[in-house]
């Protein structure tokens, strides 16, 4: 099976490939990745004899198209995919966003390729903190940032170019994930690089924000079972029943480094902060079989701030950018 696989060298893309290579020996695995400051060549290099890779823009049509013409599989990964840059700047966002999906749809239009897009549960915006109400396939859409308001309009080209078009394509939406290679500027990773060097974990305003955590590998399984099985111009939610707050977060890393719980510092809080996400993947679960391995968050958080300290090289160059950035914003 040839697989092109976007946004390869960012980090659930990287991850993706890196789990593909070892677990299914017939893919023949193409990277199409901008290497923008979130992308990272260097993240595949475990893989890098077994996969071809290509620099450029899923916005470059031409490009694409050749591409999307030698597979029989897209995995669409690639994005802008900070919620805090998007507040900075929406600009690329829209272009990589929107405008790369689109030209994606076109070109697996023309050539009848088989196409699964990756997305967000942030495009059904947020929840209340109180009542365990969770996502579902039916939940309207309601976007609160700029980021995930791309996110929604990229997931409405799809549906519409199915229905359309008739190509055949799913769409997965999934909670927040966590494990190696993720980069220094995602909630987690900043904070186990602080308390690598001995700096206090930030927290953005009150800290009660949930987030539903699921391990980058678990997210990677389910994709390839939806792809596998799962049914065209269909959507499925992904998560593995993760929630934490982010003080709960902070607290289990400060424990983990031999810390006391409670150091650390509260920061400004971002725009239009989204209280709670947490899904419902009865659908995953049921129709496709598919369950997390990664069930206790402890032990995969454990596993995660082992990875950064054996891996300084790999997120060092860019920690010093992103706390300048942060530092700017009053974060
Ligand atoms: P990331 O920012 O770590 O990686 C994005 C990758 O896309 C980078 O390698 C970057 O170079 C590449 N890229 C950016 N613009 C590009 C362009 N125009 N053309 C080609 N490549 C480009 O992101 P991530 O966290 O790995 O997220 C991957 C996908 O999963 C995104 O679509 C995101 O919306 C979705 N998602 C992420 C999470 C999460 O918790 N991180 C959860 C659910 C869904
Ligand atoms: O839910 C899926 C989404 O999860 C993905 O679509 C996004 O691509 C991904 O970045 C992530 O979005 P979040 O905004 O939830 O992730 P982030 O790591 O930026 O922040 C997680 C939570 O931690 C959020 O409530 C904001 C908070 N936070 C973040 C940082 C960077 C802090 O409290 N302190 C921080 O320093």
């Amino acid at each position: 099976m040839r697989v092109l696989v976007t946004g390869g060298a960012g980090f659930i893309g990287a991850n993706f490939v890196q789990q593909t290579v070892a677990e299914r020996p017939d893919a023949r695995v193409t990277v199409l990745d901008a290497l923008t400051y979130a992308g990272d060549r260097s993240s595949l290099a475990p893989v890098a004899d077994r996969v071809s890779f290509v620099q450029g823009s899923v916005t470059d049509a031409d490009l694409v198209d050749g591409l999307v013409a030698d597979a029989d599989v897209v995995v669409h990964f690639a994005a802008e995919s900070h919620n805090d840059n998007s507040l900075t700047d929406p600009s690329p966002f829209v272009q990589t966003n929107v405008v790369g999906t689109f030209t994606l749809l076109e070109a697996v239009r023309r050539h009848g390729v088989r196409y699964h897009h990756v997305s967000t549960d942030e495009v059904y915006g947020d929840l209340p903190l109180e009542g365990g109400e969770r996502f579902t396939p039916a939940t309207p859409y309601n976007p609160s940032s700029p980021y995930s308001s791309t996110k929604a309009a990229s997931d409405l080209l799809v549906r519409a170019w199915v229905r359309s078009f008739g190509i055949e394509a799913t769409i997965s939406n999934c909670s927040n994930n966590y494990g190696p290679y993720q980069h220094v500027e995602k909630f987690i990773p900043r904070q186990v690089t602080n308390l690598i060097d001995g700096v206090r974990p930030r927290v953005y305003g009150a800290g009660a924000n949930v987030r539903d955590w699921i391990h980058v590998a678990d997210h990677n399984t389910a994709v390839w079972a939806i792809i596998e099985a799962g049914r065209v111009g269909e959507t499925y939610l992904i998560g593995a029943d993760g929630e934490t707050s982010n003080l709960e977060v902070v607290r289990t890393l400060n424990e983990l480094f031999g810390r006391d719980a409670d150091d650390f510092d509260h920061v400004a809080d971002r725009a239009g902060h989204d209280l709670r996400y947490a899904i419902d993947a009865t659908k995953l679960r049921t129709e496709l079989g598919w369950a997390p391995r990664f069930t206790d968050f402890r032990s995969g958080l454990a596993a995660t701030v082992d990875w950064y300290r054996a891996n300084e090289d790999w997120w060092r160059p860019a920690k010093a950018a992103v706390e300048a950035r942060y530092a700017r914003g009053g974060q």
